[in-house]
């Protein structure tokens, strides 16, 4: 009878079938098809970096370190995110492999970090965010890193603004 579907194995494991497709398909198919995701915005293109850069080697040990276990790199469309510069696209990330978006805000977000500071205040903050950041930071010290690490790593967080075209 049609009104014990639900009690029909057959049924439900089509059923469950078709759920997870669509979730699939919504969340890893889609996209693919979706311009603002597969389009390179002018910022995208900034983060570009060529592979032996100082950016690109700062971008490794900024990985390394785990910063992105702490910070993230994306401003989202709402009222608390506001003050931190222009709401990121998907487009953004179009070159980022792997993607450092985060998920943790126990220091602040990242994204436009660049356009904050100058190359002496980052350098001074890494090697004392406790004196540079105030005296409750819990940002580790990172004064075991080599001086190389530390310029490049440096050079990498300056990269982190908006292209022009997206300013707010
Ligand atoms: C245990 C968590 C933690 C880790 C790991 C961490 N940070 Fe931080 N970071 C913080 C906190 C908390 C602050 C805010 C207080 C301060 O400025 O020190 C901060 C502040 C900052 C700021 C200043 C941001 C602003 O807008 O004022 C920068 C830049 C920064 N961190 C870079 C880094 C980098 C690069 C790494 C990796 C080498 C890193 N952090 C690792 C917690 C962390």
């Amino acid at each position: 009878m049609a009104n014990d579907a639900e009690k029909n194995p057959g049924i439900l494991l089509i059923g469950a079938a078709l759920l997870v497709m669509m979730g699939v398909i919504g969340t890893l198919v889609l996209p693919y098809f979706d311009e603002g995701v597969t389009t390179p915005t002018q910022t995208a293109k900034l983060r570009n970096y060529p592979t032996d850069s100082a950016e690109a080697r700062g971008r490794h040990v900024y990985i390394r370190e785990g910063c992105n276990y702490c910070h993230s790199q994306q401003v989202r469309p709402v009222r608390a995110d506001s003050k931190l510069g222009p709401v990121t696209l998907p487009g953004d990330f179009y070159y980022d492999q792997p993607v450092v978006t985060g998920t943790i805000r126990t220091g602040p977000d990242l994204m436009w970090v660049g356009q904050r500071y100058s190359a002496d205040w980052q350098h001074a903050h890494l090697l004392n965010p406790q004196k540079i950041g105030g005296d409750g930071s819990i940002m580790p010290k990172y004064t075991y890193l080599s001086k190389q690490d530390r310029d490049d790593l440096v050079a990498y967080l300056l990269s982190l603004k908006p292209a022009p075209q997206n300013k707010d």
